[in-house]
């Protein structure tokens, strides 16, 4: 058991690559923390300083408070499981899990019990004779994953793991991983760049961009609270809609301006620091927070505008309509009941409990304080 604690972490590759900046971050003990964001945004290397395979530029790692930023990877306790988790493919499933506590001369009784308990945990007891290559790629990551735990690690640091199997397997397995954590009660660090599988996975989110960590939170709160327009736009599927407008009106009851429509800026954006009036914002919609269904009368909280709806699909369990508003694309997710086809005229009603407000440029939200 251990919690992980980054302290002013940087690391900047040869060449001058900034690749992490700034990382403050604590992993609670036995929490499942997921490191989500693009590719590219740095998040393999801050996994891989965990598990000592990069040298921070500067800062400190430590695990339980021990600074442990210049062990190597084998004093560390972890285990890490790979996008490409590459089984010793002349060994069978048994064999390849036992193999790194035989490394480190585990007695042979002891050994043939951690594997066995580990195999039944996953479910993969059956296949303890076969060789990789008799194996599903949904069996040989759930091995790659036997062979991580067998060995107890104070944390389990997952890179993309899933990457490489089919849709349905990497629901499959993510909901495995989830349990797994839940069974095990292990330190999990678990990077994606799929904010589902994030989202589903993970006791809290740390959400990455350009090298530095954008929030920190539990999913819901992600969800509901980003912090600016990039985790706005990177949590949620279909993504959160975006309109540029500009602020008008006295400093009392500012309006929110868009080329489409225009209304006053709820209350609760009013005590933002700063004068809200002449700002350039982003308005940011989330599609569930659009309806084209809000009845005549139901007019509370609401600001209503026309649209045309252009695409809808029906996916049985909601619908996705596509509306054009003065050339403002948007998104809109309604319930399966609600009709609507090409050409139509119809009101948009947006809930103002629901927006959110965003700086034109920085892109920090006027919520975030
Ligand atoms: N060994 C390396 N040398 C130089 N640059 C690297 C190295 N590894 C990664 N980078 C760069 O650092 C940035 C972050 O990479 P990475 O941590 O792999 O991102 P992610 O895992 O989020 O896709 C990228 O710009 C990448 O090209
Ligand atoms: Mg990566």
């Amino acid at each position: 058991m251990a919690s992980v604690e980054f302290r002013d972490v940087d690391k900047i590759y040869p060449g001058d690559i900034r690749a992490a900046s700034d990382i403050n971050l604590t992993v609670e003990d036995r929490e499942l923390l997921v490191l989500v964001g693009p590719s590219g945004c740095g998040k393999s290397t801050v996994l891989r300083m965990v598990a000592g395979l990069e040298e921070a530029t500067s800062g400190c790692i430590f695990f339980d408070g021990i600074n442990v930023t210049d062990l190597p990877p084998k004093d560390r306790d972890i285990a890490m499981v790979f996008q490409n988790y590459a089984l010793y493919p002349h060994m069978n499933v048994y064999d390849n899990m036992a193999f790194g506590l035989k490394l480190r001369k585990h007695p042979k009784e002891e050994i043939g019990e951690l594997v066995l308990d580990t195999a039944r945990i996953l479910g993969i007891e059956q296949l303890l004779e076969r060789k990789p290559k008799a194996l599903s790629g949904g069996q040989r990551q759930r091995v790659a994953l036997g062979r991580a735990i067998v060995r107890k690690p104070s944390v389990f640091l997952f890179d993309e793991p899933l990457s490489n199997l089919d849709a349905k397997m990497r629901v499959q397995m993510r909901t495995e991983i989830r349990r797994l954590n839940l069974d095990i009660q292990t330190t999990m660090i678990y990077v994606t760049h799929d904010q589902v599988e994030a989202m589903t996975l993970g006791d809290r989110l740390a959400v990455m961009d350009e090298g530095t960590i954008q929030q920190v939170g539990t999913p819901i709160e992600l969800y509901n609270r980003p912090v600016n327009r990039f985790v706005g736009e990177f949590i949620g599927s279909p993504a959160m809609n975006f309109f540029e407008g500009k602020l008008s009106g006295t400093g009392e009851t500012p309006v929110f301006k868009a080329s489409f429509t225009s209304f006053p800026v709820p209350e609760r954006f009013r005590s933002s620091p700063g004068s809200l009036v002449g700002r350039t914002l982003t308005l940011g919609v989330r599609p569930e927070d659009l309806y084209i269904s809000v009845p005549d009368g139901n007019e509370g909280g609401f600001h209503h505008t026309e649209v045309v709806i252009d695409v809808s699909e029906t996916l049985g369990n909601e619908m996705i309509f596509h509306v054009d508003a003065g050339g403002h694309r948007m998104v809109v997710r309604e319930d399966p009941d609600v009709n609507g086809s090409y050409g139509d005229r119809v009101r948009l009603s947006i809930d103002l409990d629901r927006i959110h407000f965003f700086d034109g440029g920085t892109g920090a939200s006027l919520l975030a304080g």
